[in-house]
């Protein structure tokens, strides 16, 4: 079975993950001295963020030159350097692809090549289009002609309307190719191509139909090199049928679960996504995937100790009342249950120590353009990139960890038994074992259980302790009496 069919990876946003030469900010030095972390974890791949130069006006999602490495994080040499560490120790590299637009500092954009970006002469804004970091889709040109950026100013979007558009990115794909990298995680994979003759409410620049030749075209690139090497995509669409037609066999081979990270935490509602996942991915033999967070999303443990579990973008509910242990107890039981899912499974930096949103730091301290661009309504995704802990030693970085995250780091954490990291570590050794199709158990309402060949998930949801039909293998907290309490999952085998 191909390697990305099942496979733990682990997301590293390269700024915040290890700092290797003391200047605050993660940089691949760091990657390749702590390589062994996600080794020894039991993961199969990286999906790093992107690593390019950049003016980092949205974490580097605003990219100057998609052939090079920033230099704050290294050289195109270290680049290297980190994929043959990583092929070394059996490790994939996944990196991050952002053909939806650049920076406002890419040569393009710079050297006023206008037919490559989406430009109109008009007196009022060309259209009621608004950017998703909030406020109108367009700015004005020196000129006083507008350009479109569905994000931050600072990131022109491409017009794909253009062929040297396309050449270009075919290009960028057999460059990284040629270096060894084992994939591409494709940034805003739904919004290339738009319709400028409709209104904003009808999301015009979103999964309109024409983008699907790109990524028939892209995949023949993938597929004409050796090793099986995959496209990943990224789209938040709100009709499950329409996100699988990404994954048709001549497209991408897999594409974030975002449903599933939205979920809150209840037994029906989870069952739901569950089913509607394998349900949509069935038809086009795609593996689903399984995500609880990344960098755009407020942490998973702080998410599981609020009154509204799920996850919005509209409302990040910033602030609101947590409870640490509730959404710890709840973030054990949860990667219990997403690692025992049949398919892709994703795991953000910090998880594995059961790290927490970050919600105090300081107002001027925050990057993330959505602060500014939502008219400082929305404090956005700084509080899920701070740094990891490693040691009682770090240095400072760029953005401050809570002073407690000393006892949470992984110096910490490696010999407790209890910790959240060990039970990451058994979790993704155990998770090698488990294959087969999903066949859901009925324990009572509030009860996910489900057998995947000779392993059985049980998950309690509800408020009492349940009987379990034997003895776990593991479970994400004693049992009591016997008994798996409430918020707990447990594994048999
Ligand atoms: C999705 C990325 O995950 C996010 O961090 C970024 O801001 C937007 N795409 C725009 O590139
Ligand atoms: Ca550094």
């Amino acid at each position: 079975m191909s390697w990305w069919r099942n496979a733990s990876i682990y997301q590293v946003y390269l700024r915040s993950f290890a700092d290797g030469n003391g200047d605050g900010i993660g940089d691949i030095a760091g990657l390749r001295d702590r390589l062994q972390h996600i080794a020894g974890l039991g993961f199969d791949a990286i999906w790093l963020n992107p690593w390019y130069p950049s003016p980092l006006a949205d974490g580097g999602y605003d990219v100057a030159d998609y052939r090079d490495i920033e230099p704050v994080f290294g050289s195109l040499a270290d680049a290297e350097k980190l994929i043959a560490d990583a092929h070394e120790l059996g490790i994939r590299i996944i990196i991050d692809l952002v053909p939806n637009h650049c920076s406002d500092q890419h040569p393009w954009f710079r050297d006023g090549l206008w037919d490559r970006f989406h430009i109109r002469d008009t007196e009022e804004l060309p259209n009621d289009w608004k950017s998703r970091f909030g406020g109108p889709a367009w700015s004005r040109l020196a000129d006083g002609r507008w350009y479109l950026h569905l994000y931050a100013a600072e990131q022109p979007d491409f017009n794909w309307e253009n062929p040297v558009v396309h050449e270009e990115f075919e290009d960028i794909l057999r460059f990284w190719l040629d270096r060894g990298v084992d994939g591409f995680r494709i940034d805003v994979a739904d919004g290339l191509v738009k319709d400028f003759g409709k209104p904003d409410a009808e999301q015009p620049y979103s999964d309109q139909d024409g983008v699907h030749d790109i990524y028939r075209r892209w995949r023949q690139i993938v597929d004409s090199y050796d090793g099986d090497r995959i496209l990943v995509g990224e789209m938040w669409l709100p009709d499950p049928e329409r996100f699988a037609r990404y994954l048709r066999p001549d497209e991408m081979h897999s594409a974030f679960n975002f449903d599933f990270l939205c979920c809150p935490w209840n037994a029906g509602e989870l069952k739901r996504v569950v089913d509607s996942t394998l349900a949509a991915h069935e038809p086009v033999g795609a593996p689903p995937t399984w995500v609880l967070s990344n960098h755009d999303v407020t942490r998973h443990v702080t998410r599981y100790g609020r009154e509204k579990t799920g996850f919005s973008f509209a409302d990040r509910q910033h602030g609101a009342p947590t409870d640490f242990e509730l959404g710890t107890r709840r973030a054990r039981a949860a990667i219990m249950l997403t690692a025992a899912l049949p398919g892709g499974v994703y795991v953000y930096q910090g998880e594995e120590l059961g790290l927490w949103e970050v919600e105090d730091l300081p107002d001027e301290l925050r990057e993330d353009p959505v602060w500014h661009r939502s008219g400082f309504t929305d404090r956005g995704r700084d509080g899920c990139r701070v740094p990891l802990p490693w040691s009682a030693q770090d240095g400072p970085s760029w953005l401050p960890q809570p002073e407690n995250w000393q006892d949470f780091s992984v110096a910490a954490q490696t010999d407790d038994p209890g910790s959240m990291l060990s039970l990451y570590r058994r979790v993704f050794e155990l998770r090698r074992g488990i294959a087969g199709d999903l066949e859901w158990l009925d324990l009572g309402e509030d009860v996910l259980a489900f057998k995947r060949g000779g392993l059985t998930c049980v998950v309690n949801l509800s408020d009492e302790p349940i009987g379990l039909p034997s003895t776990p293998a593991l479970s994400s907290v004693p049992l009591v009496d016997g008994k798996l309490p409430s918020d707990a999952a447990a594994w048999i085998s």
